[in-house]
């Protein structure tokens, strides 16, 4: 098994894609630690991870509040003795138009998609320096390459996280810590059914490959990532979006 022995952190995994990813890092032979703000689900998830074989556990921790990354990196290393493989998985969409959008919902986007991916890289990354290994795979979005009206929080957010994984990758390579993004097109979760059905009809005309991705595409690439196959790549950004983007 390719990530046998290692220890994982997926952020946001109660549902959807970090449910998924945390699913296929532990069939790959990864223990993994979870984290959501949604505790009741995140313990159904870690529950789903035993079954595999591996060991889990499940944190309720806001990725936004620095007291909450630090206590739940500390937590991870305590109880499995080191973080090898960090997924920055939460994210949430606040959407609106530039001209009626609240400053709050600005904030909250960028706090969580973006700051929370920088204190979970920071907090571990105290750890990854010591053992001189690790790999940071943050999640983005075909939107944050590709800009998207309605969204320019979001896509600020993970063009930003892009940005802050190329930096990663430059400051911790001789560390021998590797970071990259994988970089969904519309996949078919709960954040995308929130969008009337018109509207996904009319994405996947726009998607080559003619649907929706699943939770499992993304999580294909991260296990990729995650893996000792990639252990040349950093600083990329894999696209998994049925050719939306080219
Ligand atoms: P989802 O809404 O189904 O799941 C997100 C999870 O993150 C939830 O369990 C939620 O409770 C958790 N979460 C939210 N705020 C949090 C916080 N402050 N601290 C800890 N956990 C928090 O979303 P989905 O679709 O699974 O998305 C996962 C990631 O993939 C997100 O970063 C999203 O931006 C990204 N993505 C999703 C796409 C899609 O089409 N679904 C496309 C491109 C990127």
């Amino acid at each position: 098994m390719s990530v046998s022995g290692k220890i994982a952190l997926v952020t946001g995994a109660a549902q959807g894609i970090g449910r998924n990813i945390a699913l296929a890092l532990a069939n790959d032979g990864a223990n993994v630690a979870i984290c959501d703000v949604n505790l009741d689900a995140a313990q159904t998830t870690a529950v789903d991870i035993e079954t595999t074989g591996r060991k889990s556990l499940a944190l309720k921790a806001n990725v936004a509040s620095s007291a909450d990354v630090t206590a739940m990196i500390d937590t991870v290393v305590e109880k499995f003795g080191k973080i090898d493989i960090l997924v920055n998985n939460a994210g949430i969409t606040r959407d609106g138009l530039i001209l009626r959008m609240k400053d709050d919902d600005w904030d909250l986007v960028l706090s969580i998609n973006l700051k929370g991916a920088f204190l979970c890289t920071r907090a571990s990354l105290k750890y990854m320096t010591k053992q001189r290994s690790g790999t940071i795979i943050n999640i983005a979005s075909i939107v944050g390459a590709m800009g998207n009206a309605g969204q320019a929080n979001y896509v600020a957010s993970k063009a930003g996280l892009i940005g802050l994984t190329k930096t990663t990758a430059r400051e911790y390579a001789n560390r021998g810590i590797t970071a990259n993004a994988v970089a969904p097109g519309f996949i078919d979760t709960a954040m995308t059914k929130a969008l009337p059905e018109n509207i996904r009809q009319d994405l996947a005309k726009q998607i080559p490959l003619g649907k929706l991705g699943t939770p499992e595409d993304v999580a294909n690439a991260v296990r990729f990532l995650a893996s000792p196959w990639a252990s040349y790549i950093t600083g990329q950004v894999i696209h998994v979006n049925g050719g939306m983007y080219m």
